[in-house]
């Protein structure tokens, strides 16, 4: 059977025609087919887009699986970006990394601290490393001059997102912060609709993020999310993307935040009869259990990216059995010290009256995202893999389906092709020194950050917050 995970390289031969240009630069990985009316839905080109005259230089702080999705796009366009440094504690991570990029020996670290005991060396670094670890890298990044693919969080704290915002203005360099969403051509789209005044004034917004329920259980009960403490609460650490879509899509100020959300459901007192601390010890609903990590690891081979697996498959199964038997992933979802929402809802308010309801939920047989937006003239509805538009003067109902493909082979998720998109701009706005060629400036990004604080305010205090840039 062929393989369904296409090389970008494939997919390109493959879907040429109704591919997407940039500049003279194609992009493979997102394209969107044909409406009812045969109409072909493709974004414009960009005609600020130029061929780097070099490539970009990068070091890469945290070789670990966000590393490695933005890395990757070197491999597949080596003129546009080189990765020639990179730092992880992690030495397999490392000795991998560097191995994929070639990278020499001298510009291989342990800690992304001793990248800047060294001159400036490269054009930019890509900041990959955990929450609790973006600020110290970005702000000194920014004071030695190098430019900045940033992940998001920007950071758990508010004082030091403005701080990293005050530094990038004072410095004049790029900052460009991961909110890949903003790159996905399905969101571009919407976004460019919804300003074409097609639905006419916008009223209100639904927007969901549904996480998926192994997804919950990995990253946010049993994985590295899982402290609010630790790193962040959970709607900066998964939903930072969904506040900055909504007000991306409809590019007006907000002013007032409420929110409700707890953790409900993975806790101890839900344990079930029999179960154990892991899902290795013999539990005994583990085979009906969904949240068994037997069955999502081992059996189904699901986000077993987080695990150092040895390259050979056949030494992979053992391999995973083992780290179920010693580290947090197999551990037992109901006895964990998880503190993190698993439904978390927030309303607001937007200048010119237009209002927002956000959900996160947790118990979800899908991911994505789906949208519905609600305007004088007709109705948008959508689920990142098609929208329709419902227009009330014709009462006609139109439907565009997205035909992206997520770039497998080398990510573990292409959040609707935005990843690679966001690179692609990201090194336009490196190359030509010039920060109007990303949407996810840090100017333009800190607002939805502000508006997770304020709505992790709301929640805990359960009052109505106001939102002061
Ligand atoms: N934009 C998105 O949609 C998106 C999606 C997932 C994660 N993220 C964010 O990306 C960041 C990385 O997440 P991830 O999933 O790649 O995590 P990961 O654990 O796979 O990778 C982080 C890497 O950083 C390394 N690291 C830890 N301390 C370090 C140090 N002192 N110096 C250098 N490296 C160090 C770790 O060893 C690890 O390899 C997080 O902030 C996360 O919230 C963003």
């Amino acid at each position: 059977m062929p393989s369904s995970r296409l090389s970008p390289r494939r997919i390109l031969n493959e879907i040429k025609q109704f591919g997407i240009t940039v500049g003279d630069t194609f992009f493979p990985f997102s394209l969107w087919g044909k409406n009812e009316t045969g109409e072909p839905l493709l974004l414009p080109d960009n005609p600020l887009h130029k061929r780097p005259d070099r490539p970009v230089t990068a070091v890469t702080l945290g070789a670990g699986a966000r590393g490695n999705v933005y890395g990757d796009y070197a491999i597949e366009y080596p003129e546009q970006l080189t990765i020639i440094g990179v730092a992880d504690p992690n030495p397999l991570r490392l000795e991998r990394y560097a191995k994929k990029h070639r990278v020499a020996q001298e510009n291989c670290f342990t800690n992304w601290e001793d990248i800047f005991r060294r001159p400036k060396f490269a054009d930019a670094v890509i900041i990959s490393t955990p929450d609790q670890l973006h600020y110290a890298p970005c702000m000194q990044a920014l004071s030695m001059g190098y430019d900045v693919l940033l992940e998001k969080p920007i950071s758990p704290s508010e004082k030091e997102c403005r701080d990293i915002l005050a530094l990038t203005r004072q410095t004049g360099r790029i900052v460009a912060v991961c909110h890949v969403l903003r790159y996905a051509p399905y969101f571009v789209k919407l976004r460019e609709l919804i300003h074409s005044g097609v639905i006419g004034e916008v009223i209100s917004v639904q927007h969901m993020e549904p996480i998926e329920h192994t997804h919950m259980a990995h990253s946010y009960v049993r994985g590295n999310w899982r402290s609010s403490k630790l790193t962040t609460p959970i709607l900066l650490a998964k939903s930072c993307h969904d506040l900055d879509i909504i007000k991306w899509m409809l590019g007006k100020e907000s002013h007032h935040i409420q929110a409700f959300g707890n953790l409900k459901w993975f806790k101890k007192e839900n344990a079930p009869k029999g179960s154990k601390p892991r899902c290795t010890d013999g539990c005994a609903v583990e085979s009906t259990c969904p949240y068994s990590a037997l069955k999502i690891y081992h059996r189904k081979r699901d986000r077993i990216y987080v695990f150092d697996l040895p390259e050979q498959k056949r030494k992979q199964g053992e391999a995973i059995l083992e780290y179920l038997k010693t580290s947090d992933y197999g551990r037992c979802v109901y006895r964990m010290d998880n503190d993190q929402c698993d439904h978390y809802t927030a309303n607001i308010l937007f200048a010119g009256d237009i209002t927002a309801s956000f959900n996160m939920e947790a118990f979800t047989p899908w991911g994505g995202r789906r949208t519905r937006v609600m305007g004088s003239m007709g109705f948008i509805e959508g689920d990142m893999d098609q929208f329709s538009i419902h227009d009330f003067r014709t009462n006609k109902l139109k439907k565009y389906e997205s035909t992206v493909q997520d770039v497998e082979n080398y990510t573990n998720e292409g959040h609707g092709g935005g990843d690679w998109r966001l690179v692609a701009d990201w090194i336009q706005a490196v190359s030509q020194h010039n920060p109007e060629l990303l949407s996810s400036t840090i100017e333009a990004s800190i607002e939805s950050h502000i508006m997770c604080f304020m709505a992790e305010e709301s929640r805990v205090r359960k009052v109505v917050m106001e939102i002061r840039m």
